[in-house]
């Protein structure tokens, strides 16, 4: 059954494979003559979330953004930058509802396309050390939490009817800690990754009827803030491709995750780690 949209479109699910065939080549080649896509991406200032929003932005994406930071229009080169940026507290969940309808004031009615949770913490001791589950303090555990699982559930439920409009699709950035004791990622930042792979799993069967794709990545070590000053020399003779990624090489797959060309995928969570996980 084909289900039309507002602005003509048909559901994702229900294309026919000649459209989305079309679909695909027509995004490769000429953006510029389609309906201009928008995404928001929290924590687009630094580190993945910046190659992400840089990557869209050069595919001719809107960028909506956040951080806690205001925006650096000499390190984020985007179109309407600072007029789309919001400067927000993500793990303090009582600012969400001002988050969102600060989206929706910027989008004035018009669909978003994606949705990429990406802003997250990984807090450690003093002196860089993992943070276990027997020395992280309560108010860690909730900060984490808030950040790396409340958030994207939060903007998820927030921004329904704008990712509806759109067909639109959910990146959810989990973590290879999420399934794996790591050296220097603590206990609450591995949990909030494990449980946010499962919300995964959860919205994209909630989100389907809704014609809206849930995916996520589960980066290893990308070089960027996060990294711990000893991984090259401690993981990286460990990684079968010998090296660290960048974070230009994780934008990538949320790209392709948020195109037609993934336009079948929807609840898996895609490892970007040289097969660390091997
Ligand atoms: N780098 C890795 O090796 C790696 C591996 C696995 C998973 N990941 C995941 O990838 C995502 C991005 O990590 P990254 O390495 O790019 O980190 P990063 O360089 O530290 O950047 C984090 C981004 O999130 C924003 N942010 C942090 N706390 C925030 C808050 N409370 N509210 C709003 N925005 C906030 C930061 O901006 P402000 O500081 O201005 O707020 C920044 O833009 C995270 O979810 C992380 O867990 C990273």
């Amino acid at each position: 059954m084909i289900i039309d949209l507002p602005n003509g479109n048909p559901v994702a699910g229900a294309r026919s494979a000649a459209d989305v065939g079309r679909r695909f080549h027509a995004e490769r080649t000429c953006v510029q003559h389609e309906e201009r896509k928008t995404a928001f991406l929290t924590g687009a200032s630094r580190g993945i979330g910046h190659a992400t929003a840089k990557l869209f932005s050069e595919a001719g994406w809107r960028i909506i953004s956040c951080a806690r930071q205001p925006f650096d229009g000499g390190r984020c080169p985007w179109e309407s930058g600072a007029d789309d940026h919001l400067q927000v507290d993500l793990s303090d969940h009582r600012m969400l509802p001002r988050a969102i309808a600060e989206v929706k004031k910027r989008l004035a009615g018009a669909p978003l396309h994606a949705l990429i949770n990406n802003a997250g913490i990984s807090p450690k001791t003093s002196d860089g050390a993992r943070l276990t589950s027997l020395t992280t303090s309560i108010e860690t555990w909730m900060r984490v939490f808030h950040l790396n699982l409340v958030a994207p559930i939060l903007l998820a439920q927030g921004l329904l009817d704008e990712l509806k409009a759109a067909s639109g699709s959910i990146v959810n950035v989990t973590s290879i800690a999420g399934s794996r004791v790591h050296p220097f990622a603590g206990s609450a930042y591995a949990t909030s990754k494990a449980a946010l792979a499962s919300l995964t799993r959860e919205m994209a069967h909630d989100y389907a009827p809704h014609g809206i794709r849930v995916n996520a990545i589960a980066p290893g070590e990308i070089k960027t803030d996060m990294l711990s000053p000893d991984t090259e020399a401690r993981l990286v003779p460990n990684i079968p491709l010998r090296r660290v990624g960048a974070p230009e090489e994780v934008a990538k797959v949320i790209f392709f995750l948020c195109s037609d060309a993934a336009s079948y995928v929807t609840g898996t969570e895609m490892p970007i780690n040289g097969g660390q996980h091997l």
